[in-house]
C-alpha cells in the first residue's frame, strides 16, 4: 500500500510538471486569441448553442447571464481566430480523435473538474492507454452523466467487446436488465484498487451488497475470506451463480478428491480392475459437494467445521 501511495505521489508530481510546460505552451499559442462570447458562437453554430443550453453545462452557466459569458469558450478556449477566420481552424475541437491529442482534450475538462470522482484521473488505466475524457462523454446531447452514447454500457462497450459477451451469459449481475451498471463496481476515472475497482479491494466492493457474506464465521472457509474471485467472476458466466468453474471440479482446484473418509477408502479397494467399481470412483461419486456442504462461504454452527451446516 506503501510503495502504491509513492509512486501515485510520483504520478501526481509528474503530470503536474508535464501541465506547467504544456500550459505554458498552450498560452504562447493562444496569446493572440481573446474571447469572443457564447452569442458570436451562436451566429454560426445554433444547433450547437442549443444542445448545450439544454446541458448540464448550459444549465450550470448560462451563457446569457453576464457572469458567464464565455459558455462555449470554457472549453473550446478563446475563439477570436476561429471567428475572425470564419471558421478556419483555430478552436479545440475536443474530439477524442482531435489533432490536438488527449493532453490538451482533457485538460479543457479537468480545469474544473480534478476533484472528487477524477480525482485519481491520472496515473489511471484509462489515462495511460491515451483515453480522452470525451471517449465516454460529449456535451452536445441529452444523455445522463453527459455520456457520448445512450447508456453506460454502450459507452464502454465500445472498447470493451469481451465483457459485453460475458453479461450475455446465463448466470450474470443484472446490468443489461438495466438493474445495475458499471460504476456500480468500477469508477472509470481511476481508483486506488486495481482493476478501476471503486472500493479498498474486490471483497470489499463485493460486501457492499452482498453484506451477510461478510465474515468472520465461527468456521470461515479461507478462499472465500481471502479473494471472492477466487471462485467467483464478476460480470457473468456459463456455469451457475457466476461460478468460475462447475462443482465438483472448482473444488477440485484446491481439495483432493482422495478427502472422504470411511466408505471411499473401501471403494478404492476394490477398485482395481473391476469395472462396475470404477465408475463409483470417488471423481463421481461424491461429486455434488454442495449437497453436503452448504455452507460453502464459512458456517455459524457449533459443528460447522467441515460447512456441513
Ligand atoms: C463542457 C464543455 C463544452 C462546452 C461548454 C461547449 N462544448 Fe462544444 N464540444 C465539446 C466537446 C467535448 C465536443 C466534441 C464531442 C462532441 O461532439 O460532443 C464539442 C463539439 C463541438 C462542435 C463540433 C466539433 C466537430 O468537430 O464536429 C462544435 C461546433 C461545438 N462544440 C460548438 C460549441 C458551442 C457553439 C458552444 C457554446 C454554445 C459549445 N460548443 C460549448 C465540449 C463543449
Ligand atoms: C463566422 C462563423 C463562425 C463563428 C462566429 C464560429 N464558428 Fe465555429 N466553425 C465555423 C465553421 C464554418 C466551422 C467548420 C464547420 C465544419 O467543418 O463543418 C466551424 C468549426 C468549429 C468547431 C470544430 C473545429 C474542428 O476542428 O473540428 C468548433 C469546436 C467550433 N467551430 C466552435 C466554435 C466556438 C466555440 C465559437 C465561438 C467562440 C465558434 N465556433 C464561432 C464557423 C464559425
Ligand atoms: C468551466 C468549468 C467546466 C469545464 C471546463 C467543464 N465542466 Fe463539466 N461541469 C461543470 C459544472 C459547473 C457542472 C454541473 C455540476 C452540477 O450541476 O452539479 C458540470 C457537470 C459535468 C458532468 C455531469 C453531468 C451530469 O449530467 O451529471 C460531466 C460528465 C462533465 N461535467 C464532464 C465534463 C467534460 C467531459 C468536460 C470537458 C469536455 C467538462 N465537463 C468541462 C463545469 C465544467
Ligand atoms: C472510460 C469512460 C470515461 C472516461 C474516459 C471519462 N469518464 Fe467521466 N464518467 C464516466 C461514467 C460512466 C460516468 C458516470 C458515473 C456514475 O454514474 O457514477 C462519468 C461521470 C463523470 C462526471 C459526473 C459524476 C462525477 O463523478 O462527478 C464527471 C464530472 C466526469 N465524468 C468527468 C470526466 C472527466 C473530466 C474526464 C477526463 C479526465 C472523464 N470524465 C473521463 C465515464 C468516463
Ligand atoms: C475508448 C475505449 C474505451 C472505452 C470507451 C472504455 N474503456 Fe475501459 N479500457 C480501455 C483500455 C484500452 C483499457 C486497457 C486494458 C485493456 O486493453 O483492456 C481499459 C481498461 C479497463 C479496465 C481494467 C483496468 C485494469 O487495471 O486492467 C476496466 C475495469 C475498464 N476499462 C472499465 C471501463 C468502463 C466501466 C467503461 C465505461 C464506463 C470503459 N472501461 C470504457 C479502453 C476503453
Ligand atoms: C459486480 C461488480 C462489477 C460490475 C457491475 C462490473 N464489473 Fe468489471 N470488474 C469487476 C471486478 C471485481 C473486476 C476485477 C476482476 C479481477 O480482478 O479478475 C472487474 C474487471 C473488469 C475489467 C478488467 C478485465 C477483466 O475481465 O478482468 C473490465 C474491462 C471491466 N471489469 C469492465 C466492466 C464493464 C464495462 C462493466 C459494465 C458493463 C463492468 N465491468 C461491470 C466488478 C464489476
Ligand atoms: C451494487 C451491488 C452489487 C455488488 C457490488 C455486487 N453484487 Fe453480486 N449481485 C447483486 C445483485 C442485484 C444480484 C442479483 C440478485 C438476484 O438476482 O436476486 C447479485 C447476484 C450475485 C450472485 C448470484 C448470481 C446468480 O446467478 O445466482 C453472485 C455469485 C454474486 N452476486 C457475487 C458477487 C461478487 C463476487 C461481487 C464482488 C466482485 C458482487 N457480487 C458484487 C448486486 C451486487
Ligand atoms: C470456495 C469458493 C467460493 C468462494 C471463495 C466464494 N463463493 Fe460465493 N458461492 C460459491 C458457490 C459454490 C455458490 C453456489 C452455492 C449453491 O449453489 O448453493 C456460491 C454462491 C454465491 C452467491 C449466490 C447464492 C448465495 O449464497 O447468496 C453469492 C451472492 C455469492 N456466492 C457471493 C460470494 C461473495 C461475495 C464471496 C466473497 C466474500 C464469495 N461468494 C466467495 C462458492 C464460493
Ligand atoms: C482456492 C482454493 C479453494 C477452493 C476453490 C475451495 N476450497 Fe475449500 N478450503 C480451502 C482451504 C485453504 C481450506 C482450509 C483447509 C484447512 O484449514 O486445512 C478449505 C477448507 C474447506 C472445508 C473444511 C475442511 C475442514 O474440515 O477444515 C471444506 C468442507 C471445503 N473447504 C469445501 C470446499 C468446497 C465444497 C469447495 C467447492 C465449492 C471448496 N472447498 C473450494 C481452499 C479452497
Ligand atoms: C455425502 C455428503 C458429502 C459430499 C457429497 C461431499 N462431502 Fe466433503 N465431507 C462430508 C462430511 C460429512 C465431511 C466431514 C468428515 C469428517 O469430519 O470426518 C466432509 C469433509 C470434507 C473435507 C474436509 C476433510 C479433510 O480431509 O480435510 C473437505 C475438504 C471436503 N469434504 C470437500 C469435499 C468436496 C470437494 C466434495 C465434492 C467433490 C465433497 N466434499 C463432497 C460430506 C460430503
Amino acid at each position: 500500500m506503501k510503495t502504491r501511495r509513492l509512486t501515485l505521489i510520483c504520478m501526481v508530481a509528474a503530470t503536474l510538471l508535464f501541465q506547467t510546460t504544456f500550459s505554458t505552451r498552450a498560452a504562447a499559442q493562444a496569446a493572440d486569441r481573446s474571447y469572443v462570447g457564447a452569442e458570436t458562437c451562436m451566429s454560426c453554430h445554433e444547433e450547437y448553442y442549443d444542445s448545450y443550453l439544454k446541458n448540464r453545462h448550459g444549465i450550470a452557466a448560462d451563457p446569457r447571464t453576464p457572469e458567464a459569458q464565455m459558455g462555449c469558450e470554457s472549453c473550446h478556449g478563446p475563439g477570436s481566430e476561429h471567428a475572425d477566420a470564419d471558421g478556419e481552424g483555430g478552436i479545440r475541437s475536443l474530439k477524442a480523435d482531435s489533432a490536438d491529442g488527449t493532453a490538451v482534450n482533457n485538460a479543457a475538462c479537468l480545469q474544473c473538474h480534478s476533484k472528487g470522482g477524477q480525482a485519481l484521473w491520472h496515473g489511471s488505466e484509462h489515462e495511460g492507454r491515451s483515453l480522452s475524457c470525451t471517449s465516454c462523454h460529449s456535451t452536445h446531447n441529452n444523455y445522463a452523466n453527459n455520456l457520448a452514447y445512450p447508456s453506460q454500457e454502450e459507452t464502454c462497450r465500445q472498447c470493451h467487446k469481451r465483457i459485453r459477451a460475458e453479461l450475455l451469459r446465463q448466470s450474470h449481475h443484472p446490468i443489461r436488465e438495466g438493474k445495475m451498471k458499471c460504476s456500480d463496481c468500477h469508477n472509470a476515472h481511476g481508483t486506488i484498487a486495481d482493476k478501476l475497482v471503486d472500493a479498498q479491494s474486490a471483497n470489499a466492493k463485493c460486501f457492499e451488497c452482498h453484506a451477510d457474506l461478510r465474515g468472520p464465521f465461527l468456521w470461515d472457509h479461507p478462499p472465500v475470506v481471502e479473494d471472492c474471485l477466487s471462485c467467483h467472476t464478476p460480470h457473468g458466466s456459463s456455469h451457475h451463480a457466476l461460478l468460475n468453474a462447475r462443482t465438483p471440479y472448482l473444488c477440485q482446484r484446491c481439495h483432493s478428491n482422495a478427502a472422504h473418509p470411511s466408505e471411499l477408502g473401501a471403494r478404492r479397494s476394490v477398485d482395481a480392475g473391476q469395472s462396475v467399481y470404477r465408475v463409483l470412483n470417488n471423481r463421481v461419486f461424491y461429486r455434488s459437494c454442495l449437497n453436503c456442504h452448504v455452507a460453502v462461504h464459512g458456517s455459524n454452527h457449533p459443528s460447522g467445521k467441515s460447512l456441513a451446516r
